[in-house]
């Protein structure tokens, strides 16, 4: 067991230096120089080679009175990431395993293997740091649970994805489309569409930047969505809304059109009633609820992309410089399928 992180003692941070009111910039951000720790007992160090982003990032710089859990003012930035072990005092791991874990926005981590979210794991034979950290990372597991446990999605339903070409959503389609349902994405842009239809395999996409959504879905949808996975919210939810089957299954995985509004203005949706008058199902859920079932869906994730029945798409940025730059990416929508930041 090595216990020595070498020649490393300085190690570059970004940390929280402000809390945004609405939309989070690059200005909340400041960078700074911390001495190394040595891991102590359970405890690794890591050499951060990629930084993962999740839109829940914007809640997790949120002021969260009585709540601990949030990124503290001056603390350093909190994201999964992967990378690879420089220093070992815990038995199962070793100098130049490749590891993904909770790390932060910083070169090197010292961690609990046992993990704040999720404990350090070794990167299997064979698997990427961008599929680790995509279809086999906390997006990819979101999209199998939320897709499969609660749209429950039956051979011949029609299914409508929003945040389609984005990491959850691009694979919640496929796993519909592995369930012999119809899938249609809804994305920002020709070229994400184009990407949906193309590689991903969806039957139909939507562009919300240049479509009347409500109308596509509903000559999309004839007989109207089974189940609409939402990561969006807002407009889009109406519309979807507005064309929902009788006994529909609406999954509200995330709203990013109103992760950047200031606090208490959330929007709609003005026509929820919709799912009493087509009597159906509204329910949102957490990705940690399904913790004890990871390695199923690791198992099956995994499996689904070696035979090429998932296609995931990793949008990889480069430099330590760019880590702040390259979270703003989520909120105006340049990213195809996973956004990382290379630092190594
Ligand atoms: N429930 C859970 O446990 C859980 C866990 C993980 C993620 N999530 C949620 O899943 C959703 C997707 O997360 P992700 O990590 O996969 O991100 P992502 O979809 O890869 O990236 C975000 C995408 O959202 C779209 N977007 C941004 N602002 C928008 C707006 N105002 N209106 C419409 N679309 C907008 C952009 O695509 P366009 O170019 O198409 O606009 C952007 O590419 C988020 O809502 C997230 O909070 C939930």
């Amino acid at each position: 067991m090595s216990v020595e992180a070498g020649a490393v003692t300085q190690n570059r941070q970004w940390l929280l230096a402000s809390r945004p009111e609405t939309a989070i910039s690059e200005a909340n951000f400041v960078q700074a120089t911390a001495e190394l720790a040595e891991p102590k007992h359970g405890q690794v160090a890591v050499r951060v080679t990629h930084i993962a982003y999740e839109p829940a990032m914007r809640g997790w710089v949120r002021e969260v009175p009585g709540q601990g859990s949030n990124v503290k003012l001056n603390g350093v930035m909190r994201s999964q990431g992967a990378g690879e072990v420089i220093a070992s005092r815990h038995p199962d791991f070793q100098p130049g395993d490749r590891v993904t874990g909770f790390f932060g926005w910083q070169q090197y981590a010292v961690v609990d293997v046992a993990g704040e979210l999720l404990p350090v794991k070794k990167l299997p034979t064979g698997v990427t740091e961008e599929m680790a950290l995509s279809v086999l990372g906390i997006t990819g597991l979101t999209a199998y649970f939320g897709m499969l446990d609660v749209g429950r999605p039956r051979a011949g339903d029609t299914v409508v994805v929003s945040g389609a070409a984005g990491a959850t959503g691009s694979i919640a389609g496929q796993i519909a489309r592995i369930s012999g349902c119809r899938v249609i994405g809804i994305a920002g842009g020709a070229d994400k569409c184009r990407w949906l239809t193309g590689d991903a395999g969806f039957d139909a996409a939507v562009d919300y930047k240049t479509d009347d959504v409500s109308a596509q879905l509903k000559r999309l949808c004839p007989t109207g969505i089974n189940v609409f996975y939402d990561n969006v919210g807002g407009a889009i939810l109406e519309a979807a809304l507005d064309n929902i089957a009788l006994g529909s299954r609406i999954v509200i995985c995330g709203g990013i059109s109103g992760y950047n509004v200031a606090d208490g203005e959330w929007p709609g949706p003005r026509n929820y009633m919709r799912i009493v008058n087509n009597p159906s199902t509204m329910s949102g859920f957490l990705l940690g609820q399904f913790s004890a079932r990871f390695g199923e869906a690791w198992t099956r994730l995994a499996d689904w992309t070696r035979d090429g029945r998932i296609r995931f798409a990793a949008d990889v940025q480069e430099g330590f410089d760019n880590v702040p730059a390259t979270l703003m990416r989520l909120f105006n929508g340049q990213n195809l399928g996973k956004q990382l930041c290379r630092i190594g």
